[in-house]
């Protein structure tokens, strides 16, 4: 874990704890003993201290909900900066966290280029605890500290050396070690960081929450860093420390900070298949197919093309193949326009796009993904013709949102290579890929679409099969409540509002609206089955006709419309559905509770492998706030008792499908959080 070496004088400490170095008891202790040792030895005139591949990604984040062992990094960090002989940190790779503040508390910094420097705690809910926003500040001012320690984001080698952040950056990686002991040995003696005074004007911190004010609303930890970091201009580093101790203790225990490191791990947990082989050779992915230039084919595009893989995109239609490309380009100059992009990386994404309206151009794809028309017919269709060109040991995904896995598998001759890669929209931004295990699934088909998952960037998580997977089935009993609730006596606005205070990104009609309101249209005006018929009947398609659940301006602004409340009204009437006050309270057990039910349904099926599994699609996917943890997560919380009592109290409204999850009722009788371990214990039962 810890290596020491004597370079003519210059020590060097190289520790190692894989797989990102996180600063875990065993190795603070180890650090502590070997800087001890340097700093009393009279051979030594500086030390160097390294970490092996990659610096450090911060507090061993495991360690949290346990009482923290001695020696704390606080007292390394303290250690170092009162050493009397100069101490260079030597960084590549990451230093985050409690990583860059033991770097803070080294009195000079060089890094590889590549590296990547930031204190991302605030994510964690958190702030930095080892003094990083008492030294950062002093470093490099106030206004930078600020954007790093509020966003969480880490800055690049080059922009750390602009700002003042590192003092040398070392030619390369391989050079790093060489080059910080040349550096050590040019050094007279320590400089402290802490030592340093840093003074902002206080107008300063109000203005910078409130140009921050949406990004930061709801959330503890990015005040809670504000506050300290102006303590870092009005109090000694002392003081400053103690203020710092005092705010990250409140935030660790808070049920903020728990949430978002359940989310962390979680999201880690969740591209774990329980039971795959340990050793599984990966299918090589180099050249993907789309079918369908639709948005989401297009989208889904986006993602390989970002990557650097080659797409061949087909569409029936020319017209319907120029039209999506033409999407393709457009997103990538709107994303070059704001600087995300250089025209250079945009044409080469679009140098790898090959349209065709061919089918035997997918022969020699790898993956195949099919986005087509939401009809089990079309699908079966497509995958047969896949079939007949694809090459032996190539992997047909269907990004159906609901539709049987198994049965579109069948339409081949070849299921084990078959499943479902269910991308959500806009496909090129967000994170969720829900990857639909079939009965037939091949282990290495799976695992290789995991790994590819991540080189995307998405964040995957397997469901087995079942109507609408874990997102869209959990879906649907919130939806249906929220309409049933309108005719009840509710408003959109009512219902939408409980939401956003919940801190959900959309409300369940802002978000049909987006959607569109006839997603799933028969079609015949005079068909009138439910509100979204009559809706559509009268052209309010949603968002897209600028009117659905709302009405909209030019602006996509909403504002409440009185024809929806002659609608509503209308079937009221004609279903003989009595008016009554609905209560902030039903619509969170109809609108959230219904959505825990089914979540616990969805384990008890075993079509999620956890309950943080579905906590990571709603976070991901559909806006469910992180700082709550996703459903499941938020379900324990509250406390299932109440959940079930609700669910009880509101079930006669709920109509006659609605059923509780014998799971839910059993973990709520017997005080066990709901997951899938909970399942096994009473196996019997089931
Ligand atoms: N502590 C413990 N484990 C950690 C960890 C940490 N700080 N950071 C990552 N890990 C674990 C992950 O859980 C994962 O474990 P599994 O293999 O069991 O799934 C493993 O290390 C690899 O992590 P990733 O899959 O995330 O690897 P990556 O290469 O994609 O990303 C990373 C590497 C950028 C460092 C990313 O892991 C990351 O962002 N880590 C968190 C960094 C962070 O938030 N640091 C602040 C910690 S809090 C702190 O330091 C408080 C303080 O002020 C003292």
């Amino acid at each position: 874990m810890i290596e020491t070496h004597l370079h003519e004088g210059v020590f060097e400490v190289v520790f190692d704890n894989p797989p990102v170095n996180a600063l875990s008891a065993k190795l603070r202790t180890g650090l502590a003993v070997a800087v001890a040792d340097a700093l009393a030895d009279e051979a030594v005139t500086a030390i160097v201290l390294r970490g092996g591949k990659s610096f450090s990604a911060g507090a061993d984040i495991t360690e949290f909900d346990k009482p923290l062992s001695p020696p704390l990094l606080q007292d390394i960090i303290e250690i170092l900066e009162s050493g009397q002989k100069p101490i260079v940190a030597a960084i590549a790779g990451n230093a985050l966290g409690g990583g860059l503040e033991l770097a803070l508390g080294c009195h000079y910094r060089i890094a590889a280029p590549g590296t990547r420097l930031g204190l991302p705690e605030v994510l964690l809910g958190i702030l930095p605890g080892a003094g990083g926003t008492q030294r950062l500040p002093r470093l490099i001012g106030v206004e930078a500290a600020l954007d790093m320690i509020v966003s969480g984001a880490p800055v690049s080698a080059d922009k750390a050396l602009a700002i003042g952040l590192v003092d040398q950056l070392a030619s390369d990686n391989a050079s790093l070690a060489a080059d910080a002991i040349a550096y050590a040995r040019t050094l007279t003696g320590p400089r402290r960081t802490g030592d340093l005074t840093v003074s902002a004007d206080p107008a300063i911190f109000d203005k910078f929450a409130a140009d921050n004010a949406r990004k930061i609303a709801n959330l503890r930890a990015p005040k809670a860093c504000i506050e300290s970091v102006r303590a870092a201009t009005v109090l000694t580093l002392k003081e400053g420390l103690a203020k710092e101790t005092e705010l990250f203790l409140r935030l660790l225990k808070g049920d903020q900070s728990i949430a978002l490191r359940h989310i962390f791990a979680a999201e880690r947990t969740a591209a774990k298949i329980y039971d795959l082989p340990k050793v599984v050779s990966l299918r090589p992915i180099a050249k993907v197919g789309m079918v369908g230039a639709g948005t989401m084919g297009g989208g889904i595009a986006m993602n390989f093309l970002s990557a650097g893989v080659p797409v061949v995109i087909l569409d029936l239609q020319q017209d319907a193949l120029d039209r999506g490309v033409g999407v393709v380009r457009k997103n990538y100059d709107a994303s070059s326009a704001k600087g995300r992009l250089t025209n250079e990386q945009v044409e080469n994404a679009m140098g790898l796009l090959t349209p065709t309206l061919d089918f035997t151009a997918l022969a020699d794809c790898d993956l195949i993904i099919e986005a087509v028309y939401e009809s089990m017919d079309i699908k079966k269709e497509v995958f047969s013709r896949l079939d007949s060109v694809a090459k032996p040991g190539a992997i047909l995904a269907s990004n159906t949102s609901l539709l049987s896995i198994d049965e579109i598998a069948a339409a081949t001759g070849r299921p084990g290579d078959v499943l479902g890669l269910h991308f959500f929209s806009p496909a090129n931004v967000m994170k969720l890929l829900e990857v639909v295990r079939g009965a037939e699934t091949a282990a290495d088909v799976l695992a290789t679409v995991m790994n590819l998952a991540r080189r995307i960037g998405k964040v995957p998580v397997v469901s087995r099969v079942c109507y609408g997977f874990i997102g869209n089935r959990m879906l649907d009993p919130r939806q249906t409540n929220a309409e049933a609730l309108l005719l009840e006596g509710a408003t959109p606005t009512q219902i939408d509002r409980v939401h956003n205070h919940f801190g959900m990104a959309m409300g369940p009609f802002e978000m049909i609206d987006l959607a569109g309101v006839d997603i799933g249209w028969h079609r015949d005006p005079s068909r009138i089955e439910g509100l979204k018929d009559a809706l559509c009947a009268e052209g309010r398609w949603g968002q897209k006709t600028k009117a659905g659940f709302y009405d909209y301006d030019d602006r996509r602004k909403a504002t409440p419309s009185p024809l929806v409340c002659d609608i509503v009204e209308n079937l009221r009437k004609k279903t003989g559905t009595a008016l009554r006050e609905i209560s902030e309270e039903e619509i969170v057990v109809r609108t959230l509770y219904t959505m825990v039910n089914e979540g616990a349904k969805i384990l008890e099926e075993g079509i999620a492998q956890r309950a943080s599994d579905i906590d990571v699609v709603w976070v991901y996917g559909y806006g469910w706030p992180r700082y709550r943890g996703g459903p499941m997560f938020w379900a324990n919380q509250v406390g299932l008792k109440k959940i079930v009592d609700g669910l009880t109290r509101y079930a006669a409204r709920m109509g006659r499908n609605f059923t509780l999850s014998p799971l839910l009722v059993r973990c709520a009788q017997h005080d066990l959080a709901l997951d899938r371990s909970v399942i096994q214990e009473m196996q019997d039962a089931f």
